[in-house]
């Protein structure tokens, strides 16, 4: 092990993974803010929900955890029936694997040596780690080091859908690559990985439906071309919140890898669902609650959260529950809420739940999550990948 590897190592043994259970369980408006809070009614719902679709379409679930960073939510959904979960970065599988969870997928290549030597010592101790690679060099790579192990390593292949972002180019490419890994005894083919990040957030469900077809469809053909050349391919991994319900129609992905469902955000509830100009098929759990700290002027009321507290990538946070106002960000800590019209007033002191807009990069701004049910909060969840994405 290198001595970065071991700091690594020492670094995520110190970080807390199971949830702190409080004495006395603590009112919502009591709690320190900025503070990431989960409607555990809401949560509870979003999970059963997409369990039992997939469950109704013989689709398995194999959940990413990219997006809520924890342990103890991977669990959740493992034991609500998900095959496994995926994790971005070989850090956030590390923690997952640590926390007990045996089917891991890292869902981003790996190509140099460092990382793959990192990814077979957390193999050699967990045979349900997989990675996903998508070029005869690294497959090499990856084959070399864990062939000295003696290890055989579950692969998919990555597919690129024309995002240009990772995998191999659809067709030809992406079969001799699996042919490649077929002739190598440290590799085990386990599938296609497919992952159109592209189209999850297109507005409207039939523009994203037609758009997601047209892409997917280089991820038919390439299939039928394994097919043709005699390579069985068991699972076909991708998808996510904004296309789930549009995956049995398409027939090419056995395995969800959806990840914001269980939390959802401003950026997809604004996609619009199969009937609604809203996606309401998942709400929305999980909220930053933050508090009105300062009015220097009278149609201002400012809130004690910022860039900090919210990730900025996308549209500005919205109160869940007072309309009429526009948020402006106000910096690091503060935001600054313009009073329009406000359909609650909102008093200095007054602590508010916002909904964000991008919830993946949120989490990964906070220690902890503050999940509650009928306004107590009784346990305390650390984010215990939080800031890994290496
Ligand atoms: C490879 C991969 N799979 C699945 C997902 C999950 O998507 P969502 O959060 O939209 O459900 C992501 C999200 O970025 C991803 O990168």
């Amino acid at each position: 092990m290198t001595t970065l590897s071991r700091f690594y190592q020492q670094v995520r043994e110190a970080r807390p993974v199971e949830p702190i259970v409080l004495d006395d369980p603590i009112p919502l408006e009591e709690l320190q803010t900025p503070a990431l809070i989960i409607d555990l009614d809401v949560f509870d719902a979003n999970l059963a929900k997409m369990q039992s679709y997939l469950g109704q379409q013989e689709i398995a679930l194999r959940s990413h955890t990219k997006m809520h960073k924890c342990p103890i939510i991977a669990r959740k959904q493992i034991e609500g029936g998900a095959i496994g979960v995926c994790a971005a970065k070989i850090s956030e599988a590390e923690v997952m694997c640590a926390a007990g969870i045996e089917d891991v997928l890292v869902t981003s290549p790996i190509a140099t040596l460092d990382k793959v030597n990192r990814f077979v010592e957390a193999r050699r101790n967990h045979p349900g780690l997989k990675i996903v690679v998508d070029s005869v060099d690294s497959a090499n790579l990856l084959a070399k080091v864990a062939g000295l192990e003696g290890l055989v390593v579950d692969v998919f292949v990555d597919l690129d859908p024309g995002m240009g972002r990772t995998g191999i180019e659809t067709g030809e490419k992406a079969l001799q690559l699996v042919r490649h890994i077929g002739e190598s005894n440290s590799l085990n083919f386990s599938g296609l990985q497919m992952y159109a990040g592209n189209c999850m957030h297109i507005e409207g469900f039939s523009k994203r439906k037609q758009k997601y077809a047209h892409i997917m469809n280089k991820g038919i053909e390439t299939l039928a071309l394994l097919d043709q050349a005699g390579i069985a391919v068991p699972v076909v991994s991708g998808g996510g919140t904004g296309t789930y319900n549009m995956e049995p129609d398409l027939g090419l992905i056995n395995e969800l890898q959806a990840g914001s469902y269980a939390f959802m955000d401003i950026e997809y509830r604004d996609i619009g669902g199969i009937d609604s100009a809203r996606f309401l098929d998942f709400g929305v759990s999980l909220c930053v609650l933050v508090t009105a700290i300062s009015q220097p002027q009278s149609r201002l009321i400012t809130v004690d959260g910022g860039f900090k507290s919210f990730a900025s990538d996308k549209m500005a946070p919205e109160f869940r529950d007072v309309e009429g106002v526009t948020f402006h960000w106000g910096g690091d800590e503060h935001g600054i809420v313009q009073l329009n019209n406000p359909s609650l007033e909102i008093r200095l002191g007054n602590k508010l739940p916002m909904l964000t807009p991008h919830c993946d990069p949120t989490v990964n701004l906070h220690d902890f999550y503050f999940p509650y049910r009928d306004g107590l909060v009784h346990e305390i969840w650390p984010i215990t990948a939080r800031g890994f994405s290496h």
